[in-house]
């Protein structure tokens, strides 16, 4: 078993990234900036922001996160989007997912203008995506290709197994895996909650991506010997053996599917740098784009 590594490879992505703002910068074009916005409290999405932040600055691209409180409107949270939507000095923005249960967060979304949308979460985005057209990739799935990509994984013609369907992963990489391009070119499964023989069906992958969101739910008798596997998930266990009172786990029971699979990514340090610096590369998209 290989560890595809995301810390490393977001590192080199980052790497390139941070050249093309200094050449930004050496033009007198001011640094990228790129907006978070997070409403309420939830500590994951604070340490997503907070990570965004930190990746921003060590690339030379400015940040900024307004933080609302969770009591905050609707209609409040529109007018900020409107706001970021017409403000010259912010190149793209993101509102942090989930938003607290009073707001609609499709409405924020389609809200958004599609092209300050660097989590490429806007229809006009997901459309574009869709239907292979320039876009803004959304950042966990741009994140899965670039590292498939870095280690050179063969993804055509193999059987690509995609579990969970949400907006944010599992319906764009299963998308992304079958269009015509490298990596890509996979013959694509998606299984959802309604899937039958779920088992049966991960056990055929060649390339098995998790995005399901339930603590080690893929166990070794789910895969298949030599599978590539990446896990999407991160979940904080409580472990009275670590320092923190927590482990961090992924989707896929690490320790048993790692001795079958030929590649993994580990959890943490496998998908979540990859988001990171596919968010940094579309906010660099942005600054060079809306200029
Ligand atoms: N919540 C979990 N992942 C994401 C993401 O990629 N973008 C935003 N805005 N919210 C999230």
């Amino acid at each position: 078993m290989k560890i595809l590594d995301g810390k490393l490879t977001s590192a080199a992505q980052k790497r390139e990234i941070a050249k093309k703002v200094a050449q930004l910068i050496d033009n007198d074009i001011r640094a990228p900036h790129l907006v978070a916005v997070l409403v309420g409290e939830d500590g994951a999405s604070q340490t997503y922001v907070t990570a965004k932040e930190k990746a921003c600055i060590s690339v030379g691209m400015t940040s900024s996160v307004y933080r609302l409180p969770a009591k905050t409107t609707e209609k409040e949270v529109l007018e900020m989007v409107n706001f970021l939507n017409n403000d010259p000095d912010v190149d793209g923005f993101i509102v942090q997912l989930p938003l607290p249960k009073h707001i609609d967060e499709q409405k924020v979304i389609e809200a958004i203008s599609p092209e300050k949308d660097v989590d490429g979460f806007h229809p006009v985005n997901v459309g574009k995506m869709v239907l292979g057209l320039d876009s803004y990739l959304p950042a966990t799935p741009a994140g899965i290709l670039e590292i498939l990509k870095h280690y050179q994984i063969e993804t055509e013609g193999k059987h690509c197994v995609v579990v969970g369907r949400s907006n944010i992963v599992g319906m764009p990489i299963s998308i992304m895996m079958g269009q015509k391009r490298n990596p890509g070119n996979a013959t694509v499964t998606l299984c959802h909650s309604k899937t039958r023989n779920l088992a049966e069906i991960t056990r055929s992958a060649d390339i098995l991506i998790v995005a399901i969101g339930s603590p080690e739910f893929i166990t070794a008798q789910m895969v298949k010997e030599g599978a590539v596997v990446i896990d999407v998930g991160i979940h904080r266990i409580a472990d009275a053996t670590t320092q923190s009172g927590f482990k961090l786990k992924g989707d896929v029971a690490f320790d048993e599917v790692a001795q079958k699979v030929s590649w993994i990514t580990p959890v943490p340090g496998g998908v979540g740098p990859m988001t990171i610096a596919g968010l940094l590369a579309n906010t660099l998209k942005a600054a060079q784009k809306n200029r």
